[in-house]
């Protein structure tokens, strides 16, 4: 396929583009480094500094496309709540602009980051796609938002569009300015022997998925033959405490942890686990990496990062 990679110089963008190109996929990416911390890519694929909302720098940028996968966003829920039209004018209308770019050049395929946090604090656990949206931060009410225009742009312009809606995605290549996630942020203070902070006492219960699988549910929904508007859960499907996460940091590490407990967060639920049955049974995806294996992974990136 020939892709449109938006936020490809992210976290997930950048291993995306891996796994794209190692499939003899074409990638194009378009990324204005604004969070990313990064300003190489994989060197099989084009980058382009650029903002998704320059209408005419984009319509260039799908030419001869087939998909666009459209990962860029301002994705810090504090930098929302400081900002909320900025999480607003990013994340909503530069996606509207992207589906208006695709309209007029004929592109009729998208898949979108979605986020756990469209359904903020969940009535039940495991969450499943249809249940209740009440987004209590602008970060999940503007991705939810972007989905409502999805689903807009799916039935009245036949743009087919899938918004896999992502649990805490961890792994190696994750740069993220500032950084604010939890398992990137244990692992460097871990191997620097700094303070470990956790937040309610590490008592709040989290879906992680490794990279990597994510990155697979992509390319699976980018050649599935959907017609129309989809959301899939993409998670671990296993709720587990934050406080036993550190513990496996601390486990694989081998290294005492200084942990300290900076109490309340706001804007963040206390429980969030996917149910993801929906997207193994149309789709055929489910997450193979295990916590294990995958902190490993992660832990190894930060130590060679650290050597440099
Ligand atoms: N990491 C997670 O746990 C997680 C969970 C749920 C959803 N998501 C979603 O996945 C997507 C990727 O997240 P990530 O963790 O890789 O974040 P990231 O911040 O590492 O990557 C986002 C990229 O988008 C770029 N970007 C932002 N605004 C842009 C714009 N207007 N034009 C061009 N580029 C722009 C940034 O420079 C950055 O490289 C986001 O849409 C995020 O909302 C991530």
């Amino acid at each position: 396929m020939r892709a449109l990679v938006t936020g490809g110089a992210g976290f997930i963008g950048s291993n995306l583009v891996k796994h794209l190109c190692d499939g003899g996929h074409e990638v194009v990416v378009i990324d204005d480094l604004s969070s990313s911390g990064r300003s190489e890519i994989d060197p099989r694929a084009k980058l382009v500094v650029g903002d998704v909302g320059d209408r005419e720098l984009v319509e260039k940028l799908l030419d001869k496309k087939d998909v666009v996968f459209h990962l860029a966003a301002l994705g810090i829920i504090s930098i929302s709540l400081e900002k909320p039209e900025e999480a607003f004018r990013n994340n909503l209308m530069n996606g509207v602009r992207l589906l208006e770019a695709m309209r007029k050049k004929g592109v009729n395929k998208i898949v979108y980051s979605s986020s756990s946090s469209i359904y903020g604090e969940p009535k039940r656990n495991p969450v499943q796609e249809d249940d209740s949206k009440e987004p209590i931060n602008p970060y999940g009410a503007s991705k939810y938002t972007f989905e409502a225009a999805l689903s807009a742009y799916a039935h009245s312009f036949g743009i087919g569009a899938i918004a896999l809606r992502y649990f805490n995605v961890y792994g190696p290549g994750d740069e993220q300015k500032p950084v604010t996630r939890a398992v990137p942020s244990w692992i460097q203070w871990a191997l620097t022997g700094d303070t470990v902070w956790i937040h309610w006492g590490g008592q709040q219960v989290k879906d992680y998925i490794y990279v990597d699988d994510v990155c697979r549910a992509n390319i699976v929904a980018a050649n599935s033959k959907l017609k129309g508007f989809h959301a899939y859960n993409v998670g671990g499907g296993v709720g587990r405490k934050m406080l036993d996460i550190a513990m496996t940091i601390k486990k694989i590490i081998g290294k005492d942890l200084k942990i300290v407990d900076k109490g309340a967060r706001p804007g963040d639920p206390d429980t969030l686990v996917a149910d993801i049955s929906k997207i193994t049974k149309e789709l055929g995806w489910k997450p193979e990496v295990d916590l294990e294996t995958g902190l490993k992974k992660t832990i190894e990136y930060y130590k060679e990062r650290l050597k440099k």
